[in-house]
């Protein structure tokens, strides 16, 4: 009851309130939604922005991408930074060419077997192109969630960073849509970004306000519990 609430809350607020105009919404295109995934793991949006129409003039599909030589797609991502991104990227993109007939796979299970990959990027990927009922739980979203939930372990530990992620699972209905998964999905993040902020989060904006157990205790600032990085 109080799962579907959140869930609801977030799809709501996200269709008024979340960001609606980036370049990657609105395509269910996985070599699109993958690479602006890939480019914002550790670079702002604003940064991102000019990159990835680049990018995509350059190397319109995955065949293009997979067929460059290495040293064309450093050249392209040169000043992002994080260069490995790069290197899995086109590693990546030979693997979807070589080994999945050019066809990304549909599920995040199988999309996180690519290189550079993880288990919350391939959940983007797949909500968002698939419609998949899977959470993501990247760094901003694991504040949101252990804020809302008071989640008091310690994600330096694997065991609760799983359990962590069984409670983001648990907050997605079983009959949720395509189009709310992707709603959420964004909503997770914009949350993230705009509201549920590291230090001073604008409560007083966010949807899931009257349910946040961090909060409701004056607790936001100690969440997540995290010993090292
Ligand atoms: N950060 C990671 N993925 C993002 C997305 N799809 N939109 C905005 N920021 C993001």
């Amino acid at each position: 009851m109080i799962v579907s609430r959140f869930f609801e809350a977030v799809v709501r607020w996200q269709r008024q309130h979340g960001r609606h105009d980036l370049p990657w919404q609105g395509s269910t295109d996985p070599y699109r939604v993958w690479l602006s995934e890939i480019m914002l793991q550790q670079t702002q949006v604003s940064t991102v922005l000019g990159y990835y129409d680049r990018f995509l003039r350059r190397f319109p599909d995955v065949q293009a991408l997979a067929s460059a030589p290495l040293q064309d797609v450093l050249a392209l991502w040169s000043g992002l930074g994080y260069y490995s991104r790069a290197r899995h990227l086109h590693r990546c993109a030979q693997t979807v060419v070589q080994r999945w007939g050019g066809q990304f796979p549909q599920c995040a299970k199988d999309l996180q077997s690519l290189p550079g990959i993880g288990s919350s990027t391939a959940a983007a990927i797949a909500a968002f192109c698939y419609g998949e009922r899977v959470s993501i739980l990247d760094g901003n979203v694991q504040r949101v969630l252990t804020r809302l939930l008071a989640f008091e372990g310690d994600l330096a530990q694997s065991a609760n960073a799983k359990v962590l992620w069984q409670q983001a699972q648990a907050l997605v209905p079983a009959d949720a849509t395509h189009l709310q998964m992707r709603a959420y999905t964004q909503g997770l993040m914009d949350l993230g970004a705009l509201v549920c902020k590291r230090s001073r989060p604008a409560c007083g904006r966010c949807p899931a306000q009257s349910s946040c157990m961090a909060h409701a205790r004056q607790q936001e600032g100690d969440f997540p519990v995290k010993t090292r990085q």
